[in-house]
């Protein structure tokens, strides 16, 4: 049997949470003067919480005390919480379950790899913790993407070689990470912006059966990139 090695971020993979970030973040900036748009949200994707604070204020041409960056980091995250604890199944983006069932089925490993502190209070709340065997989230890495680290510590926990191992991602830095980890990247998104993916997906109902058996069988291949199905 072949079993290859799944890896799926979060944040715009499985759930649409940006805009949950978004609206967290545009009360924190604009509450000490600093104007915040939906195209500087595009720029913290894949961005850890600290990397965001310190662009928000690099772009407010704003400094702050150490204790006071950690106190707005801590208002962010609760106001972010307060729209997580909304959330439930209906939250999941289209054919993600589909996927994540089909890969069961056939006996896969399925990790998650997610720059975010809060990944398994989301995979709770939306009833899909059950589905991964492994979650490597923001409280285990040291290193955020581009760095491998996250996906790699993935592979390990399910005990399968980062070569035969596959990442879905919606974030340029998370391609990043998974091509130096000699993954298969998948971009979920535009092909404008993951252009530097193996393969990309506008979303998971872009994405047939036949494409992941082919994966899985391994007759489809890193470095064999072909932009089908935008
Ligand atoms: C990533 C998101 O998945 O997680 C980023 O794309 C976010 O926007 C990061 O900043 C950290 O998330 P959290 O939940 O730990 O603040
Ligand atoms: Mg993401």
């Amino acid at each position: 049997m072949n079993k290859k090695g799944f890896i799926f971020d979060l944040d715009g993979v499985i759930v649409d949470t940006a805009k949950y970030h978004f609206l967290a973040w545009k009360k924190l900036a604009n509450s000490i003067g600093i104007d915040f748009s939906e195209v500087q949200n595009e720029q913290l994707k894949g961005v850890s919480r600290v990397r965001s604070l310190e662009k928000i204020l690099e772009w407010g041409s704003t400094s702050l005390s150490q204790d006071e960056f950690m106190r707005l980091m801590g208002l962010k995250n609760d106001n972010y919480l307060s729209y997580i604890n909304t959330m439930d199944d209906s939250e999941i983006l289209p054919d993600v379950t589909e996927t994540l069932n089909f890969l069961v089925e056939k006996q896969q490993g399925i990790a998650l790899g997610s720059a975010s502190r809060n990944a398994r209070s989301i995979l709770t709340k939306v009833n899909l913790l059950d589905k991964f065997q492994s979650v490597v989230d923001g409280n285990d890495v040291s290193k955020a993407k581009p760095d491998p680290e996250v996906f790699l510590i993935g592979a390990k926990l399910l005990n399968i070689e980062p070569e035969n191992c596959i990442v879905f991602e919606d974030s340029v830095a998370g391609i990043q990470a998974a091509n130096t980890a000699g993954m298969i990247s998948i971009g979920i998104g535009e092909n404008s912006v993951l252009h530097e993916a193996d393969y990309v997906f506008k979303d998971f109902t872009k994405m047939s059966k036949t494409f992941i058996t082919d994966i899985i069988s391994g007759k489809i291949e890193k470095q064999s990139k072909k932009s089908i199905n935008q």
